[in-house]
């Protein structure tokens, strides 16, 4: 039996016919629709919410989230349905991620290896015997020719002309007319687990031609990188598809990014990828699974230099494809390139870096040694196990100024409250804090040692603060005694992390001369609260540096100059990760720093 399915997304719709009954997060991730989901269809992140008419019957979780209201609206999350009738299926439009793609300043050399040189042949003599070839290897200053030459030169109308060849280092790779135009261009890859971060840059000059950002196609098929891994090992097909989705996004992206700039993909000569291990996992096609097994071996940690054919990136045939290295399966190439746009680990003073992106990676060091460590803090700062957490999406409270008789709130376009992103909670936490809502063991006080306009907003179960009703453009934005214990583990976590690589390198925490915070989530952090929730010490009061995008930065950096190859190489074996999941001081620090400051 066929079943007829129309789904509206802003102002697109599509309407078609199912041969069988299908679950319907499948089909609309199929359709290329947008649909928020972390736990990848598993039923459990309750975000896949989904407004369906024929409104089926409600499951049982159903009937505890949704608000009467929302029932009757046919509100329903989409992981949990089969389509066994008609139907039709309303999403609600996903604005643009707030994606990070600025970054500090950062000085780099400029030796891509690439450059473009015009000649003219010289007419030939009877005393000047050399081949073609070898007249435009000597002009060009090559001593070698790629493929492709050889189909260049059959191509070309007369052999004696100007012309112009595009050489890497001592290689001839193309050859054409003089009236051609040509651009060398090279792109930064910053592979988030949510995002991608592309930028463009001229190779012979270093200018910065372009950024462009973009979701993360993958994460239809789960938020984090355990949900892609469990993904992944269902079947090789999987596996396949998560290789697929990147590498169509990343060529789409291509094309927006030079169309820009008013040249071709095929001026695309260079291209760099940062991300974390599992990113560059599925970017090269490689069965993640391992990645989540003990021992946790990777199948690769080197730095690769690949042709874009291997995985169908449609830029220049001759292009070289870098893939930066990384140090283990929780510590990737995001924080080699971290640590190359920050320079931690260059100086004799102690420097640490922090990233929060979908993960939490910490690295700290100097000129001499490095430890780094991988602590569990990104869902809370993502919102996915947030009762109304939610991404950095239009509508995200970003901001929250908490004061005991009134609040302001900033959210992201400043489009109705749709939701608290990873900053927002924070920022509400700290404030309740120091006004007396929440007490330093995460737990709500009593109503009476509470602020009046903070009693009155909470639920008659006094389970929950009720942040925005009304005013919000869903039934309630609330803050949960769950939800701070979310934060208490991840700032915990990252509080402990830090001080157990201090511990490893022997060193107080008052020695750390620098505390860079970078990545998506990191940088959006209000350093005051990040002090104020213990998430990190008081020592590190004046010393808190918002980075930005490092990972696109170290990109950036790696992809106009070649020497950092070798020099990354060096850096990574400096670097030393220690595995937290066995160690009894991280499990020990976990505990202490569990509590806000002030107990
Ligand atoms: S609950 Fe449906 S995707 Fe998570």
């Amino acid at each position: 039996m066929a079943f007829q399915v129309r789904i509206i997304q802003g102002d697109r719709e599509e309407e078609f016919e199912i041969e069988q009954k299908l679950n319907l997060y499948d089909i609309i991730n199929q359709k290329g629709f947008k649909l928020t989901a972390y736990c990848g269809g598993e039923g459990t992140c309750k975000k896949c919410r989904v407004r369906l008419q024929p409104a089926p019957e409600l499951k049982s979780i159903e009937k505890e989230i949704f608000s009467e209201k929302e029932k009757e609206q046919g509100l329903r999350l989409a992981c949990l349905h089969q389509v066994d009738r008609d139907l039709e299926v309303k999403l609600d439009t996903e604005g643009d991620i707030n994606v990070l793609t600025g970054t500090a300043e950062v000085e780099g050399r400029l030796n891509s290896g690439w450059r473009l040189v015009e000649f003219e042949t010289g007419k030939p003599q009877l005393d000047d015997q050399r081949s073609y070839l070898t007249r435009y290897l000597e002009n060009t200053g090559s001593n070698t020719i790629a493929d492709k030459v050889i189909r260049d030169i059959k191509a070309l109308d007369s052999k004696v002309q100007k012309l112009k060849g595009v050489c890497c280092q001592e290689k001839l790779t193309e050859l054409f007319s003089a009236t051609a135009k040509k651009s060398l261009l090279g792109v930064a890859v910053d592979i988030g687990t949510t995002t991608l971060v592309l930028y463009l840059y001229n190779l012979e000059t270093g200018e910065k031609l372009g950024v462009d950002s973009m979701y993360n196609p993958q994460k239809e098929f789960g938020a984090d990188v355990i949900s892609r891994i469990q993904f992944a090992n269902k079947s090789r097909e999987n596996t396949e598809k998560l290789q697929q989705v990147l590498v169509e996004r990343l060529n789409q992206g291509l094309l927006d990014l030079v169309d820009e700039a008013g040249a071709r993909v095929d001026d695309i000569y260079r291209i760099a990828f940062a991300g974390n291990t599992t990113m560059l996992h599925t970017l090269l096609g490689f069965d993640p699974i391992d990645l989540a097994k003990s021992p946790f071996i990777p199948n690769f940690t080197e730095g690769l230099d690949l042709s874009p054919e291997l995985i169908g990136l449609k830029i220049n045939s001759e292009a070289e494809l870098l893939v930066l290295p990384s140090i283990s399966a929780y510590v990737g190439a995001d924080i080699i390139a971290d640590l190359l746009a920050t320079g931690v680990g260059e100086n004799q003073e102690y420097e640490l870096l922090i990233d929060i992106g979908t993960n939490g990676e910490i690295a700290l060091g100097n000129s001499s040694e490095i430890y780094t460590c991988s602590v569990a803090a990104g869902p809370s700062f993502e919102g996915s196990n947030i009762s109304s957490g939610m991404a950095a999406l239009a509508g995200a409270v970003e901001k929250f100024a908490i004061r005991p008789d009134s609040f302001d709130y900033q959210t992201i376009n400043a489009a109705r409250p749709r939701g608290i992103c990873g900053s927002g909670l924070l920022d509400l936490i700290a404030g309740f804090l120091e006004i007396g809502v929440i007490g330093p063991k995460g737990k709500f006080n009593e109503m009476d040692k509470m602020p009046e306009f903070w009693q009155e907003r909470f639920a008659e179960d006094e389970k929950e603060v009720i942040i925005f009703s009304e005013e919000a453009a869903v039934n309630k934005i609330s803050l949960t005694q769950k939800d701070i214990r979310q934060l208490q583990l991840a700032k915990g976590a990252i509080r402990a992390g830090i001080e157990v690589l201090a511990a490893r390198l022997d060193i107080k925490l008052a020695e750390i001369g620098k505390v860079y915070l970078v990545g998506g989530f990191a940088n959006y952090l209000d350093p005051d609260n990040t002090i104020l929730t213990g998430m990190l010490p008081e020592i590190f009061e004046g010393k808190i540096i918002q980075f930005g995008n490092g990972s696109g930065a170290g990109a950036s950096l790696y992809l106009l100059d070649r020497d950092l190859a070798e020099i990354v190489e060096q850096l990574k074996e400096r670097v030393k990760y220690i595995e937290l999941s066995k160690d009894a001081d991280f499990q020990e620090k976990f505990i202490e720093e569990l509590n806000f400051p002030g107990n």
